[in-house]
C-alpha cells in the first residue's frame, strides 16, 4: 500500500509513519509538511535510513496548495491520511485565519485532488471537539449533533462537514475519525501534558485555566494510531468512528500526577485567567470501533504517563530547544494575558 500521510512531522503524524512503517515492511509512506512550529523532522529522525529505508520520503509543502498535492497524486496512491493541521485551540482564539486556510480550505484541496486521481481511500482524522461541550454525564457518540465552540474546533467541523460532502455528492470513498486528547512522545510542549511535565523540570509555574475542574477523556498516542489503522483498512466508507481513552480526568488530577511522578511541590500550580469558550466536559463512547473494527486500548493511564514522562526527561535537548526558540514569542504573549 503506497500512502500520502500529511502532516507527519507533527505529533500524532509522526507517530503514526513509525507505527505503520513498524508494522507493514511493505508499505510506502510519502509525509506531506509544511513545517509550521509544530511540525519537526527531528520527530522523523533516523526513519530514512532506519525502518523506513527505501519506502519513506518527506515532501515540504502545503495542503492548500493545489500544484503541490496534484503533482504528488499523480504518481499514484492507494490512500490519504490527513493530519495536517492547526491543532492548538489557544493559538485559534488569538488568530484564527490561518485555521481556516489550513483545516478547511487544505481539506477541499485534498478532497479534489483524491476525486480526480481517483483515490481509494481518503481519512480524515478528527477530533471529539467538534461535539462540543459535555455537561457531568453523558457521552459522545457518532450521532451526537456538531456543535463546536473554539474557532480551532469549528475549523475542524467545517472539514468534517466537507468530507461528508464530498461523500454524498461525488461517492468519495471518504473515513473520519475524532478522537480525543492525545498523550505521548513528541508532543510539541504548548499542550497541556508537555507543557507542565517540561516546565515542572524546569521548576516553573503549571498555568491551571479557570478553576483546573474541566475534564477531558485521555489516550495514549499509539492507541489512537492503532484506531487509525483499523479504520483505514476496514472502516466501511461515509463513517465516522469515535476513538477515545475512556480516562476521563479534571486537569488538576494531571497536573498532580505530573508533579507526584517528578517529585515536584504543588506550590509551582499557578491558577490563571481562564480559555475563553472553554469547554468544560469530553467523554467519547467508542464502542462503534471496537464493536464493529475490534479496536481496544493497550496502554491505561498510568503506564502511558510513564511512558511519556520517560521520554520527555530522555529528551530534554529535543524539548529545550523549542522552548528556546520561536514559540516562545506566542507563549509569553498568551500567558502574560492570563496572569
Ligand atoms: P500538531 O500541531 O502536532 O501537528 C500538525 C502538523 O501539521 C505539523 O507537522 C504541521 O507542520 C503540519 N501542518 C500544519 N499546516 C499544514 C499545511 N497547511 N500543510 C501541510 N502541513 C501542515 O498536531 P497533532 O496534535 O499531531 O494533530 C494532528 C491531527 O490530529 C490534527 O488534524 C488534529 O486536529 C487531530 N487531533 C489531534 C488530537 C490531539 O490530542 N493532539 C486529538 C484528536 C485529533
Ligand atoms: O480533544 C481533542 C483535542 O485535544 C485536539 O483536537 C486538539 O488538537 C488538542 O490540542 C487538544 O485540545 P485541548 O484544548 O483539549 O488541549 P490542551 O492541551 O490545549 O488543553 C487541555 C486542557 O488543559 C484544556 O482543558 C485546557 C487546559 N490547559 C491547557 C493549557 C495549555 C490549562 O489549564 N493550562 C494550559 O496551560
Amino acid at each position: 500500500m503506497k500512502l500520502l500521510v500529511t502532516g507527519g512531522a507533527g505529533f500524532i503524524g509522526s507517530n503514526f509513519i513509525r507505527y505503520i512503517l513498524g508494522k507493514y515492511s511493505n508499505y510506502e509512506i510519502i509525509n506531506l509538511d509544511n513545517l509550521t512550529y509544530a511540525g519537526n523532522l527531528e520527530n522523523l529522525k533516523n526513519i530514512e535510513s532506519g525502518i523506513g529505508k527505501g519506502r519513506y520520503s518527506f515532501i515540504k509543502g502545503d495542503i492548500a496548495d493545489e500544484q503541490c498535492v496534484d503533482g504528488i497524486l499523480r504518481n499514484g496512491l492507494d490512500a490519504i491520511v490527513n493530519f495536517a493541521a492547526e491543532s492548538h485551540v489557544d493559538r485559534s482564539i488569538d488568530n484564527a485565519r490561518i485555521f481556516l486556510e489550513t483545516n478547511v480550505v487544505g481539506t477541499q484541496v485534498l478532497l479534489d485532488a483524491a476525486l480526480r486521481h481517483k483515490i481509494g481511500r481518503y481519512m480524515q482524522i478528527s477530533t471529539d471537539e467538534v461535539y462540543g461541550s459535555l455537561g457531568q454525564t453523558g457521552f459522545f457518540t457518532e450521532s451526537t449533533p456538531i456543535a463546536p465552540n473554539s474557532p480551532y474546533s469549528a475549523s475542524k467541523a467545517g472539514a468534517d462537514l466537507l468530507v461528508r460532502a464530498y461523500f454524498e455528492t461525488f461517492g468519495l470513498p471518504v473515513l473520519t475519525t475524532r478522537c480525543s486528547n492525545n498523550y505521548g512522545p513528541y508532543q510539541f510542549p504548548e499542550k497541556l501534558i508537555p507543557l507542565f511535565i517540561t516546565n515542572a523540570l524546569a521548576d516553573q509555574p503549571l498555568p491551571l485555566y479557570g478553576d483546573g475542574l474541566n475534564i477531558r477523556d485521555w489516550i495514549y498516542v499509539e492507541d489512537h494510531c492503532a484506531g487509525i489503522d483499523c479504520v483505514l483498512h476496514n472502516g466501511r466508507v461515509g463513517e465516522v468512528y469515535n476513538i477515545g481513552g475512556n480516562c476521563e480526568k479534571t486537569n488538576k488530577d494531571i497536573t498532580s500526577t505530573i508533579l507526584t511522578e517528578l517529585s515536584k511541590p504543588e506550590t509551582l500550580i499557578k491558577y490563571v485567567k481562564d480559555r475563553p469558550g472553554h469547554d468544560r466536559r469530553y467523554a467519547i463512547d467508542c464502542t462503534k470501533i471496537r464493536t464493529e473494527l475490534g479496536w481496544s486500548q493497550h496502554y491505561d493511564f498510568a503506564a502511558g504517563m510513564k511512558k511519556t514522562i520517560a521520554w520527555y526527561l530522555d529528551n530534554k535537548p529535543w524539548w529545550q530547544r523549542i522552548k528556546t526558540g520561536e514559540y516562545l514569542e506566542f507563549y509569553k504573549r498568551w500567558y502574560d494575558d492570563r496572569k
